[in-house]
Protein backbone atom coordinates (compact mmCIF):
# COMPACT_ATOMS: atom_id res chain seq x y z
CA UNK A 1 0.00 0.00 0.00
CA UNK A 2 2.76 2.39 0.55
CA UNK A 3 4.54 1.48 -2.27
CA UNK A 4 1.24 2.27 -4.26
CA UNK A 5 1.02 5.92 -2.71
CA UNK A 6 4.76 6.52 -3.32
CA UNK A 7 3.85 5.53 -6.79
CA UNK A 8 1.04 7.85 -7.29
CA UNK A 9 2.81 10.72 -5.58
CA UNK A 10 5.84 10.20 -8.14
CA UNK A 11 3.04 10.13 -10.53
CA UNK A 12 1.57 13.61 -9.38
CA UNK A 13 4.91 15.10 -8.79
CA UNK A 14 5.86 13.96 -12.29
CA UNK A 15 2.67 15.27 -14.06
CA UNK A 16 3.03 18.70 -12.42
CA UNK A 17 6.73 18.99 -13.15
CA UNK A 18 5.71 18.10 -16.95
CA UNK A 19 2.64 20.16 -16.72
CA UNK A 20 4.79 23.45 -15.56
CA UNK A 21 7.33 22.23 -18.23
CA UNK A 22 5.14 22.66 -20.40
CA UNK A 23 3.79 26.00 -19.79
CA UNK A 24 7.56 27.05 -19.30
CA UNK A 25 7.97 25.71 -23.16
CA UNK A 26 4.46 27.76 -24.11
CA UNK A 27 5.97 30.67 -22.67
CA UNK A 28 9.42 30.17 -24.29
CA UNK A 29 8.03 28.17 -27.25
CA UNK A 30 9.19 30.39 -29.57
CA UNK A 31 12.26 32.21 -28.18
CA UNK A 32 14.52 29.24 -27.24
CA UNK A 33 12.95 26.18 -28.59
CA UNK A 34 16.13 24.29 -29.13
CA UNK A 35 18.02 25.12 -26.33
CA UNK A 36 15.22 24.83 -24.22
CA UNK A 37 14.48 21.29 -25.57
CA UNK A 38 17.98 20.30 -24.71
CA UNK A 39 17.64 21.87 -21.11
CA UNK A 40 14.67 20.39 -20.67
CA UNK A 41 16.04 17.14 -21.92
CA UNK A 42 19.11 17.11 -19.39
CA UNK A 43 16.31 18.07 -16.61
CA UNK A 44 14.51 15.27 -17.39
CA UNK A 45 17.56 13.07 -17.65
CA UNK A 46 19.17 14.53 -13.70
CA UNK A 47 15.08 14.31 -12.65
CA UNK A 48 14.97 9.78 -14.00
CA UNK A 49 18.36 9.32 -12.32
CA UNK A 50 16.77 10.46 -9.34
CA UNK A 51 14.17 9.01 -9.59
CA UNK A 52 16.42 6.12 -10.56
CA UNK A 53 17.91 6.95 -7.10
CA UNK A 54 14.97 7.17 -5.43
CA UNK A 55 13.26 3.74 -6.88
CA UNK A 56 16.36 2.07 -5.49
CA UNK A 57 16.20 3.48 -1.77
CA UNK A 58 12.44 2.72 -2.06
CA UNK A 59 13.70 -0.95 -3.46
CA UNK A 60 16.31 -0.86 -0.78
CA UNK A 61 13.52 -0.23 1.77
CA UNK A 62 10.92 -2.52 0.11
CA UNK A 63 13.95 -5.18 0.52
CA UNK A 64 14.78 -4.59 4.22
CA UNK A 65 10.93 -4.36 4.99
CA UNK A 66 10.53 -7.85 3.01
CA UNK A 67 13.77 -9.43 4.83
CA UNK A 68 12.00 -7.65 8.21
CA UNK A 69 8.66 -9.23 7.46
CA UNK A 70 10.97 -12.94 6.28
CA UNK A 71 12.98 -12.80 9.29
CA UNK A 72 9.68 -11.87 11.36
CA UNK A 73 8.08 -14.80 9.65
CA UNK A 74 10.90 -17.18 10.54
CA UNK A 75 10.47 -16.20 14.30
CA UNK A 76 6.52 -16.72 13.76
CA UNK A 77 7.47 -20.29 12.63
CA UNK A 78 9.63 -21.09 14.69
CA UNK A 79 7.44 -19.84 17.75
CA UNK A 80 4.77 -21.58 15.75
CA UNK A 81 7.23 -24.66 15.67
CA UNK A 82 8.03 -24.26 19.86
CA UNK A 83 4.09 -24.21 20.50
CA UNK A 84 3.66 -27.09 18.15
CA UNK A 85 6.18 -28.98 20.06
CA UNK A 86 4.57 -27.69 23.08
CA UNK A 87 1.29 -29.17 21.45
CA UNK A 88 2.73 -32.23 21.31
CA UNK A 89 4.16 -32.84 24.48
CA UNK A 90 0.66 -31.84 25.65
CA UNK A 91 -0.83 -34.50 23.63
CA UNK A 92 1.83 -36.93 24.54
CA UNK A 93 0.89 -36.08 28.15
CA UNK A 94 -3.26 -36.64 27.82
CA UNK A 95 -2.26 -39.63 26.05
CA UNK A 96 -0.14 -40.73 29.06
CA UNK A 97 -2.54 -39.55 31.53
CA UNK A 98 -5.69 -41.22 29.77
CA UNK A 99 -3.56 -44.24 29.51
CA UNK A 100 -2.89 -44.41 32.85
CA UNK A 101 -6.99 -43.57 33.55
CA UNK A 102 -7.48 -46.50 31.38
CA UNK A 103 -4.92 -48.63 33.48
CA UNK A 104 -6.74 -47.18 36.52
CA UNK A 105 -10.07 -48.11 35.07
CA UNK A 106 -9.18 -51.55 34.52
CA UNK A 107 -8.15 -52.42 37.74
CA UNK A 108 -11.32 -50.64 38.91
CA UNK A 109 -13.18 -53.07 36.73
CA UNK A 110 -11.44 -56.07 38.13
CA UNK A 111 -11.87 -55.00 41.41
CA UNK A 112 -15.37 -54.07 40.90
CA UNK A 113 -15.43 -58.42 39.23
CA UNK A 114 -13.71 -59.67 42.37
CA UNK A 115 -15.94 -57.88 44.84
CA UNK A 116 -19.03 -58.60 42.48
CA UNK A 117 -17.65 -62.33 42.81
CA UNK A 118 -17.31 -62.27 46.64
CA UNK A 119 -20.40 -60.51 47.07
CA UNK A 120 -22.33 -63.34 44.99
CA UNK A 121 -20.20 -65.74 47.16
CA UNK A 122 -21.75 -63.91 50.84
CA UNK A 123 -25.12 -64.25 48.91
CA UNK A 124 -25.06 -67.61 48.34
CA UNK A 125 -23.66 -68.12 51.79
CA UNK A 126 -26.68 -65.70 53.03
CA UNK A 127 -29.32 -68.03 51.10
CA UNK A 128 -27.47 -71.75 52.21
CA UNK A 129 -28.01 -69.84 55.98
CA UNK A 130 -31.35 -68.71 55.20
CA UNK A 131 -32.45 -72.35 54.27
CA UNK A 132 -30.56 -73.82 57.20
CA UNK A 133 -32.46 -71.86 59.85
CA UNK A 134 -35.86 -72.43 57.82
CA UNK A 135 -34.45 -76.09 57.92
CA UNK A 136 -34.01 -75.68 61.62
CA UNK A 137 -37.30 -73.89 62.91
CA UNK A 138 -39.21 -76.44 60.97
CA UNK A 139 -37.31 -79.12 62.70
CA UNK A 140 -37.72 -77.62 66.08
CA UNK A 141 -41.90 -76.86 65.21
CA UNK A 142 -41.64 -80.63 64.69
CA UNK A 143 -39.91 -81.31 67.63
CA UNK A 144 -42.66 -78.98 70.04
CA UNK A 145 -45.13 -81.09 68.35
CA UNK A 146 -43.68 -84.57 69.34
CA UNK A 147 -43.00 -82.77 72.74
CA UNK A 148 -46.29 -81.61 73.17
CA UNK A 149 -47.45 -85.12 71.81
CA UNK A 150 -44.96 -86.42 74.68
CA UNK A 151 -46.92 -84.47 77.19
CA UNK A 152 -50.51 -85.57 76.16
CA UNK A 153 -49.34 -89.11 76.47
CA UNK A 154 -47.49 -88.53 79.37
CA UNK A 155 -50.74 -87.10 81.71
CA UNK A 156 -52.80 -89.89 79.75
CA UNK A 157 -50.28 -92.24 81.71
CA UNK A 158 -50.67 -90.15 84.96
CA UNK A 159 -54.09 -90.61 85.10
CA UNK A 160 -53.91 -94.29 84.10
CA UNK A 161 -51.46 -94.90 86.63
CA UNK A 162 -53.47 -92.70 89.59
CA UNK A 163 -56.04 -94.86 88.37
CA UNK A 164 -53.39 -97.90 89.03
CA UNK A 165 -52.60 -96.46 92.58
CA UNK A 166 -56.33 -96.08 93.68
CA UNK A 167 -57.05 -100.12 92.71
CA UNK A 168 -53.83 -100.94 94.55
CA UNK A 169 -55.13 -98.57 97.93
CA UNK A 170 -58.36 -100.51 97.37
CA UNK A 171 -56.77 -104.18 97.04
CA UNK A 172 -54.68 -103.23 100.20
CA UNK A 173 -58.15 -101.71 102.18
CA UNK A 174 -59.77 -105.57 101.18
CA UNK A 175 -56.03 -107.00 102.69
CA UNK A 176 -56.45 -105.31 105.91
CA UNK A 177 -60.28 -106.26 105.65
CA UNK A 178 -59.13 -109.91 104.87
CA UNK A 179 -56.85 -109.95 108.04
CA UNK A 180 -58.76 -108.18 110.22
CA UNK A 181 -61.51 -110.93 109.82
CA UNK A 182 -59.32 -113.49 109.81
CA UNK A 183 -57.42 -112.22 113.40
CA UNK A 184 -54.26 -112.10 111.56
CA UNK A 185 -52.00 -109.88 113.85
CA UNK A 186 -50.43 -107.29 111.84
CA UNK A 187 -47.42 -104.69 112.85
CA UNK A 188 -43.97 -104.12 113.58
CA UNK A 189 -42.58 -107.25 114.48
CA UNK A 190 -39.25 -105.44 116.20
CA UNK A 191 -41.65 -104.27 118.89
CA UNK A 192 -41.86 -108.07 120.25
CA UNK A 193 -39.50 -108.71 123.00
CA UNK A 194 -40.25 -112.00 123.26
CA UNK A 195 -41.83 -115.59 121.73
CA UNK A 196 -44.70 -115.01 124.47
CA UNK A 197 -45.48 -111.67 122.92
CA UNK A 198 -45.52 -113.05 119.45
CA UNK A 199 -47.73 -115.36 120.43
CA UNK A 200 -50.43 -113.30 122.09
CA UNK A 201 -50.08 -111.15 118.79
CA UNK A 202 -51.50 -113.99 116.71
CA UNK A 203 -48.46 -115.81 115.37
CA UNK A 204 -48.86 -119.49 115.89
CA UNK A 205 -46.28 -121.33 113.97
CA UNK A 206 -43.10 -122.83 115.24
CA UNK A 207 -40.39 -120.88 113.65
CA UNK A 208 -37.88 -118.45 113.21
CA UNK A 209 -38.70 -114.91 114.61
CA UNK A 210 -36.86 -111.22 114.91
CA UNK A 211 -37.49 -110.04 118.92
CA UNK A 212 -35.87 -106.53 120.69
CA UNK A 213 -34.20 -107.27 123.48
CA UNK A 214 -35.72 -104.84 126.32
CA UNK A 215 -34.74 -101.56 127.17
CA UNK A 216 -32.47 -101.80 124.15
CA UNK A 217 -32.32 -101.36 120.10
CA UNK A 218 -30.81 -104.80 119.74
CA UNK A 219 -32.27 -107.32 117.54
CA UNK A 220 -32.48 -110.96 117.96
CA UNK A 221 -33.12 -114.09 115.48
CA UNK A 222 -34.79 -116.90 117.97
CA UNK A 223 -36.64 -119.96 117.60
CA UNK A 224 -40.15 -119.47 118.99
CA UNK A 225 -41.94 -122.63 119.83
CA UNK A 226 -45.19 -122.43 119.94
CA UNK A 227 -47.01 -125.63 120.42
CA UNK A 228 -45.10 -127.14 123.46
CA UNK A 229 -47.47 -126.61 126.62
CA UNK A 230 -49.01 -123.66 125.08
CA UNK A 231 -46.64 -122.03 123.25
CA UNK A 232 -44.58 -118.65 123.65
CA UNK A 233 -41.20 -120.27 124.56
CA UNK A 234 -37.83 -118.64 123.48
CA UNK A 235 -35.55 -121.07 123.02
CA UNK A 236 -31.97 -120.94 124.13
CA UNK A 237 -30.05 -123.64 123.29
CA UNK A 238 -30.77 -126.45 120.63
CA UNK A 239 -29.46 -129.94 120.45
CA UNK A 240 -30.68 -132.04 117.51
CA UNK A 241 -28.05 -134.09 115.39
CA UNK A 242 -24.69 -132.82 116.51
CA UNK A 243 -24.13 -131.05 113.25
CA UNK A 244 -22.84 -128.06 115.05
CA UNK A 245 -19.43 -127.99 117.73
CA UNK A 246 -20.44 -127.16 121.26
CA UNK A 247 -16.76 -127.43 122.89
CA UNK A 248 -16.29 -123.91 122.43
CA UNK A 249 -14.65 -120.44 124.34
CA UNK A 250 -15.71 -118.02 126.47
CA UNK A 251 -16.43 -115.37 123.58
CA UNK A 252 -18.63 -117.82 121.41
CA UNK A 253 -21.09 -119.00 124.69
CA UNK A 254 -21.58 -115.07 125.80
CA UNK A 255 -22.47 -113.96 121.54
CA UNK A 256 -24.11 -117.22 121.02
CA UNK A 257 -23.02 -119.66 117.78
CA UNK A 258 -25.36 -122.07 115.75
CA UNK A 259 -28.52 -120.91 113.65
CA UNK A 260 -31.96 -120.76 115.43
CA UNK A 261 -33.62 -122.84 112.95
CA UNK A 262 -31.07 -125.45 114.12
CA UNK A 263 -28.64 -126.37 117.12
CA UNK A 264 -27.50 -123.57 118.39
CA UNK A 265 -26.69 -121.15 121.73
CA UNK A 266 -28.14 -118.02 122.10
CA UNK A 267 -25.60 -116.34 124.00
CA UNK A 268 -25.54 -115.58 127.32
CA UNK A 269 -25.58 -111.81 127.26
CA UNK A 270 -28.92 -112.15 125.33
CA UNK A 271 -29.91 -114.77 127.75
CA UNK A 272 -29.05 -112.57 130.67
CA UNK A 273 -31.07 -109.36 129.54
CA UNK A 274 -33.96 -111.46 128.32
CA UNK A 275 -34.15 -112.95 131.85
CA UNK A 276 -33.45 -110.00 133.99
CA UNK A 277 -36.31 -107.88 132.00
CA UNK A 278 -39.26 -109.51 133.53
CA UNK A 279 -39.55 -112.87 135.76
CA UNK A 280 -39.15 -115.78 133.37
CA UNK A 281 -39.90 -119.45 133.02
CA UNK A 282 -37.06 -122.18 132.28
CA UNK A 283 -38.35 -125.72 130.43
CA UNK A 284 -36.02 -127.93 129.37
CA UNK A 285 -36.90 -130.70 127.02
CA UNK A 286 -34.98 -134.49 127.09
CA UNK A 287 -35.31 -137.39 124.52
CA UNK A 288 -33.24 -140.10 124.56
CA UNK A 289 -31.70 -143.06 122.00
CA UNK A 290 -34.66 -145.56 123.40
CA UNK A 291 -37.48 -142.92 122.37
CA UNK A 292 -38.31 -141.71 125.79
CA UNK A 293 -39.08 -137.98 126.41
CA UNK A 294 -38.74 -136.16 129.80
CA UNK A 295 -39.32 -132.31 130.66
CA UNK A 296 -37.93 -130.23 133.33
CA UNK A 297 -39.36 -126.94 134.66
CA UNK A 298 -37.87 -124.04 136.45
CA UNK A 299 -40.48 -121.66 137.63
CA UNK A 300 -37.80 -118.52 138.07
CA UNK A 301 -35.32 -118.62 136.19
CA UNK A 302 -32.53 -115.61 135.10
CA UNK A 303 -28.73 -115.55 134.57
CA UNK A 304 -26.31 -112.48 135.97
CA UNK A 305 -24.28 -110.54 133.55
CA UNK A 306 -20.67 -111.35 132.53
CA UNK A 307 -19.49 -109.49 135.11
CA UNK A 308 -20.93 -112.43 138.21
CA UNK A 309 -19.73 -115.05 135.02
CA UNK A 310 -23.60 -115.30 134.03
CA UNK A 311 -24.18 -117.19 137.56
CA UNK A 312 -27.08 -119.27 137.06
CA UNK A 313 -30.40 -118.77 139.22
CA UNK A 314 -33.16 -121.92 138.67
CA UNK A 315 -35.84 -122.28 141.29
CA UNK A 316 -39.09 -124.03 142.13
CA UNK A 317 -38.22 -127.36 140.18
CA UNK A 318 -40.77 -129.39 138.54
CA UNK A 319 -40.92 -132.15 136.00
CA UNK A 320 -40.19 -136.17 134.49
CA UNK A 321 -36.86 -135.42 134.11
CA UNK A 322 -35.82 -136.59 137.59
CA UNK A 323 -37.50 -136.54 141.04
CA UNK A 324 -34.77 -133.69 141.30
CA UNK A 325 -33.28 -130.81 139.57
CA UNK A 326 -30.18 -131.79 137.77
CA UNK A 327 -29.41 -128.06 137.23
CA UNK A 328 -26.54 -126.80 139.73
CA UNK A 329 -27.50 -124.65 142.78
CA UNK A 330 -28.32 -120.69 142.67
CA UNK A 331 -25.15 -118.29 142.40
CA UNK A 332 -23.22 -121.65 140.30
CA UNK A 333 -21.17 -119.50 137.38
CA UNK A 334 -20.08 -120.64 133.96
CA UNK A 335 -17.61 -121.73 132.90
CA UNK A 336 -15.79 -122.54 129.74
CA UNK A 337 -12.60 -124.42 128.50
CA UNK A 338 -10.92 -120.97 128.50
CA UNK A 339 -13.06 -119.75 131.70
CA UNK A 340 -12.09 -122.25 134.60
CA UNK A 341 -15.36 -121.07 137.43
CA UNK A 342 -16.26 -124.41 139.06
CA UNK A 343 -15.19 -125.40 142.31
CA UNK A 344 -13.48 -128.50 141.07
CA UNK A 345 -9.47 -128.45 140.64
CA UNK A 346 -10.11 -130.71 137.43
CA UNK A 347 -11.35 -127.93 134.91
CA UNK A 348 -14.63 -129.52 134.25
CA UNK A 349 -15.15 -127.23 131.23
CA UNK A 350 -12.05 -129.71 129.43
CA UNK A 351 -13.41 -132.84 131.08
CA UNK A 352 -16.70 -132.83 130.66
CA UNK A 353 -16.92 -130.75 127.16
CA UNK A 354 -19.18 -127.49 126.29
CA UNK A 355 -19.95 -124.57 128.63
CA UNK A 356 -22.14 -124.77 131.42
CA UNK A 357 -23.08 -123.87 135.09
CA UNK A 358 -20.68 -126.75 136.82
CA UNK A 359 -20.12 -127.07 140.03
CA UNK A 360 -17.59 -130.49 140.98
CA UNK A 361 -18.75 -130.72 137.87
CA UNK A 362 -22.03 -131.23 138.87
CA UNK A 363 -24.64 -133.52 137.85
CA UNK A 364 -25.65 -132.50 134.12
CA UNK A 365 -24.49 -130.30 130.86
CA UNK A 366 -26.58 -130.21 128.11
CA UNK A 367 -23.69 -128.99 126.35
CA UNK A 368 -21.50 -131.88 126.29
CA UNK A 369 -20.50 -133.84 123.15
CA UNK A 370 -23.93 -134.69 120.71
CA UNK A 371 -22.47 -138.10 120.78
CA UNK A 372 -23.95 -140.61 117.78
CA UNK A 373 -26.87 -142.76 118.86
CA UNK A 374 -24.65 -145.50 117.14
CA UNK A 375 -21.93 -145.57 119.70
CA UNK A 376 -22.38 -147.46 122.91
CA UNK A 377 -20.25 -147.01 124.87
CA UNK A 378 -21.30 -144.27 127.77
CA UNK A 379 -18.85 -141.22 127.91
CA UNK A 380 -18.12 -138.59 130.57
CA UNK A 381 -18.30 -135.39 128.09
CA UNK A 382 -21.28 -136.61 126.95
CA UNK A 383 -24.64 -134.31 127.50
CA UNK A 384 -25.44 -135.10 130.74
CA UNK A 385 -28.78 -134.80 132.72
CA UNK A 386 -28.22 -137.00 135.69
CA UNK A 387 -31.44 -137.46 137.60
CA UNK A 388 -33.84 -138.67 134.86
CA UNK A 389 -31.58 -141.61 133.35
CA UNK A 390 -28.32 -141.83 135.53
CA UNK A 391 -25.28 -141.64 133.90
CA UNK A 392 -25.93 -143.79 131.23
CA UNK A 393 -28.36 -141.10 129.02
CA UNK A 394 -28.12 -141.23 125.34
CA UNK A 395 -29.71 -138.07 124.07
CA UNK A 396 -30.93 -137.65 120.85
CA UNK A 397 -32.52 -134.38 121.89
CA UNK A 398 -32.04 -131.31 124.10
CA UNK A 399 -33.70 -128.33 124.49
CA UNK A 400 -33.44 -125.10 126.89
CA UNK A 401 -36.58 -122.34 126.55
CA UNK A 402 -37.85 -119.69 128.25
CA UNK A 403 -41.09 -117.98 128.68
CA UNK A 404 -42.75 -115.07 131.65
CA UNK A 405 -43.58 -116.93 134.07
CA UNK A 406 -47.10 -115.38 134.59
CA UNK A 407 -47.66 -116.50 130.60
CA UNK A 408 -51.49 -117.09 130.13
CA UNK A 409 -52.25 -118.81 127.24
CA UNK A 410 -54.21 -116.56 124.67
CA UNK A 411 -57.42 -117.93 123.61
CA UNK A 412 -57.95 -120.08 120.54
CA UNK A 413 -59.31 -118.21 118.17
C1 LIG B 1 16.99 -1.59 7.22
O1 LIG B 1 16.69 -0.30 7.75
C2 LIG B 1 17.11 0.01 9.03
C3 LIG B 1 16.66 1.44 9.40
O2 LIG B 1 15.37 1.70 9.07
C4 LIG B 1 18.56 -0.28 9.20
O3 LIG B 1 18.90 -0.02 10.54
C5 LIG B 1 18.92 -1.61 8.72
O4 LIG B 1 20.30 -1.83 8.77
C6 LIG B 1 18.47 -1.89 7.37
N1 LIG B 1 18.68 -3.30 6.99
C7 LIG B 1 19.29 -3.68 5.86
C8 LIG B 1 19.44 -5.10 5.64
O5 LIG B 1 19.67 -2.88 5.01
C1 LIG C 1 -48.31 -91.17 72.08
O1 LIG C 1 -49.12 -92.32 72.09
C2 LIG C 1 -49.55 -92.75 70.81
C3 LIG C 1 -50.43 -93.95 71.02
O2 LIG C 1 -51.07 -93.92 72.26
C4 LIG C 1 -48.35 -93.11 69.95
O3 LIG C 1 -48.75 -93.46 68.64
C5 LIG C 1 -47.43 -91.94 69.87
O4 LIG C 1 -46.23 -92.29 69.16
C6 LIG C 1 -47.07 -91.47 71.26
N1 LIG C 1 -46.25 -90.31 71.16
C7 LIG C 1 -45.09 -90.22 71.79
C8 LIG C 1 -44.31 -88.96 71.58
O5 LIG C 1 -44.65 -91.14 72.50
C1 LIG D 1 -28.91 -130.84 111.52
O1 LIG D 1 -30.15 -130.22 111.57
C2 LIG D 1 -30.25 -129.00 110.83
C3 LIG D 1 -31.62 -128.45 111.00
O2 LIG D 1 -32.26 -128.92 112.12
C4 LIG D 1 -29.96 -129.33 109.40
O3 LIG D 1 -29.97 -128.11 108.66
C5 LIG D 1 -28.62 -129.98 109.24
O4 LIG D 1 -28.41 -130.34 107.92
C6 LIG D 1 -28.55 -131.20 110.12
N1 LIG D 1 -27.21 -131.76 110.05
C7 LIG D 1 -26.94 -133.05 110.10
C8 LIG D 1 -25.49 -133.42 110.05
O5 LIG D 1 -27.84 -133.85 110.13
C1 LIG E 1 -35.60 -100.57 131.38
O1 LIG E 1 -35.69 -99.19 131.55
C2 LIG E 1 -36.65 -98.79 132.53
C3 LIG E 1 -36.73 -97.28 132.54
O2 LIG E 1 -35.55 -96.74 132.12
C4 LIG E 1 -36.25 -99.35 133.86
O3 LIG E 1 -37.21 -99.03 134.83
C5 LIG E 1 -36.13 -100.85 133.75
O4 LIG E 1 -35.63 -101.39 134.96
C6 LIG E 1 -35.18 -101.23 132.65
N1 LIG E 1 -35.18 -102.65 132.50
C7 LIG E 1 -34.05 -103.36 132.33
C8 LIG E 1 -34.21 -104.80 132.16
O5 LIG E 1 -32.94 -102.83 132.29
C1 LIG F 1 -15.34 -114.38 136.98
O1 LIG F 1 -14.33 -115.26 136.52
C2 LIG F 1 -13.04 -114.76 136.53
C3 LIG F 1 -12.11 -115.80 135.97
O2 LIG F 1 -12.64 -116.48 134.92
C4 LIG F 1 -12.64 -114.33 137.90
O3 LIG F 1 -11.38 -113.75 137.88
C5 LIG F 1 -13.64 -113.39 138.47
O4 LIG F 1 -13.34 -113.09 139.82
C6 LIG F 1 -15.03 -113.99 138.38
N1 LIG F 1 -16.02 -113.00 138.85
C7 LIG F 1 -16.72 -113.17 139.93
C8 LIG F 1 -17.68 -112.06 140.30
O5 LIG F 1 -16.61 -114.15 140.64
C1 LIG G 1 -40.72 -121.39 145.00
O1 LIG G 1 -39.90 -122.04 145.94
C2 LIG G 1 -39.75 -121.36 147.14
C3 LIG G 1 -38.76 -122.10 147.98
O2 LIG G 1 -37.59 -122.38 147.25
C4 LIG G 1 -41.08 -121.26 147.82
O3 LIG G 1 -40.98 -120.53 148.98
C5 LIG G 1 -42.06 -120.60 146.87
O4 LIG G 1 -43.34 -120.59 147.40
C6 LIG G 1 -42.10 -121.26 145.53
N1 LIG G 1 -42.93 -120.54 144.64
C7 LIG G 1 -43.75 -121.10 143.77
C8 LIG G 1 -44.50 -120.18 142.91
O5 LIG G 1 -43.85 -122.30 143.66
Amino acid sequence: IRLISQWKCLENFIQENVRSGMEEIKRTAVHTQTAAMLEMGTNLLSQSAEQTRKLTDVETQVLNQTSRLEIQLLEYSLLTNRLEKHILEQTQEISRLSEKNSFLEQRLLGLEAQYGRELRGLESEKEQLQELVQRQSHTVSQLQAEVGSSVRNSTLMQRQQAALMDTVQQLLAMVNNCKEISSVPSGDLLTFRDCAELLQSGATDNGVYTIRLPNSTQTVKVFCDMKTGGGGWTVLQFRGNGSVDFHRGWRDYKTGFGEPSGEHWLGNDIIHKLTNSKEYSLHIQLKDREGDEAFSHYEHFYIDGEENNYSLHAENYSGTAGRMSSLAHSGTQFSTKDRDNDRCTCRCAQLASGGWWFEACGPSNLNGVFYPSSTSAVRYSGIKWYYWKGPNLMATMATMMVRPANFKRPDVR
